[in-house]
């Protein structure tokens, strides 16, 4: 046994002195110490000894098992240390030329939208201005007309936030348009009034080609003595010829906004069939790319303003819509899809 354990101790101690990895190092500490390893085995044949060989045994083996175990660890250190010299030895060139092609990101189309429409409106003496997208019942909804039981709440599918709010008109909800700036504006600024709100807002709708529960408005809200149907029509055509092409037909419809009296659906014409009636129309040859008005005298009474002295147009399109129709896209969800096909075409 004493021979044994001699023979164990030699063969081992040598192979660990030349190992060069620390796989070959696993390898060896498995062949000694592992399940059925030549130290793990060797006191199964212990017992078989008489009394007096045990006895010098037992040590030996203690001292086997320790200097093999401190021999793998003393050599890890050595293996490790090698290693690391090598890797000082090498440099990394930063230089190396490799096959990957350089991508040059672009603006998202929204945005480029929202700068085009910035600097257009900028040149006529529009100013931009923020406002939250998280607001309350009573910016977005009630002192824009709006009270809590009006049928025309329905035109607003609202996502409201839970907030536990002590009166209603606290409720926080997500701006389901830019209009809930007006009133902000109003209460900021005295008139005459030039300003421009640009940014997201939120409804709960039924997503579809034509929907989407997060979209960009576009808000104007102008504030003088004197303004009438005339100044938002020229407005309109300002805005729409200047997007759409100088050939842009532009009509203003009657249409119901609580906020605004009276109140009109803006249509551009068709681009697609240039008014004659096509699918894309619904064979009308329009199509309602805002809604706008006069300011009701309710609404700049909320806003501090004298509606005897002052008059105001506010006026907002969905920016999506008027993309879509600049570009004859067919789905609304591709501008917020990430989809990097779609993305380039605007390059
Ligand atoms: N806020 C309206 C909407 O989201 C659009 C709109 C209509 C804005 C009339 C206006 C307006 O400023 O006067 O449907």
């Amino acid at each position: 046994m004493e021979e044994k354990i001699a023979q164990i101790q030699k063969e081992y101690l040598e192979k660990i002195s030349q190992s060069t990895s620390l796989k070959e190092l696993d390898g060896l500490f498995l062949d000694i110490f592992g399940k059925n390893g030549a130290v793990t085995l060797l006191p199964k044949d212990f017992s078989k000894l008489p009394e007096d060989a045990r006895k010098k045994v037992g040590p030996l083996f203690n001292t086997l098992k320790q200097e093999l175990e401190k021999a793998i660890e003393l050599k890890r250190v050595d293996v490790r240390e090698e290693s690391y010299k090598k890797l000082e030895g090498e440099s990394l060139d930063l230089n190396e030329k490799t096959d990957v092609k350089s991508r040059i990101g672009l603006i998202h189309p929204l945005d480029q939208f929202e700068h085009e429409i910035v600097e257009l409106f900028s040149k006529i003496g529009f100013q931009q201005y923020d406002a939250p997208q998280i607001d309350t019942d009573d910016f977005n909804f009630e002192l824009l007309n709006i009270p809590a039981e009006h049928p025309a709440r329905d035109l607003w599918d609202t996502l409201y936030i839970d907030n536990k709010p002590q009166t209603t008109s606290n409720k926080l909800l997500l701006r389901t348009h830019t209009s809930n700036a007006q009133i902000r504006i109003l209460r900021e600024y005295k008139p005459p009034i030039r300003m421009m709100v640009l940014g997201r807002c939120f409804r709960h709708e039924n997503i579809d080609a034509r929907h989407e529960h997060t979209f960009d408005q576009f808000e104007i809200v102008y504030v003088d003595k004197n303004l009438s149907m005339a100044n938002l029509q020229y407005l309109s055509e300002y805005f729409l010829k200047s997007v759409l092409g100088e050939d842009t037909k532009v009509r203003l419809r009657p249409k119901y906004y609580p906020f605004v009296e009276p109140g009109v659906g803006i249509d551009g014409i068709c681009i697609f069939c240039k008014g004659k009636g096509c699918k894309v129309c619904g064979g009308v040859g329009w199509l309602e790319v805002a809604g706008a008005g006069m300011m009701h005298p309710q609404v700049l009474k909320n806003g501090g303003v004298d509606p005897k002295i002052y008059t105001g147009i506010a006026w907002g399109p969905g920016l999506e819509r008027i993309l879509m129709l600049k570009h004859g896209i067919n789905d609304l969800r591709l501008f917020r899809s990430g989809n990097l096909r779609f993305l380039e075409k605007f390059k």
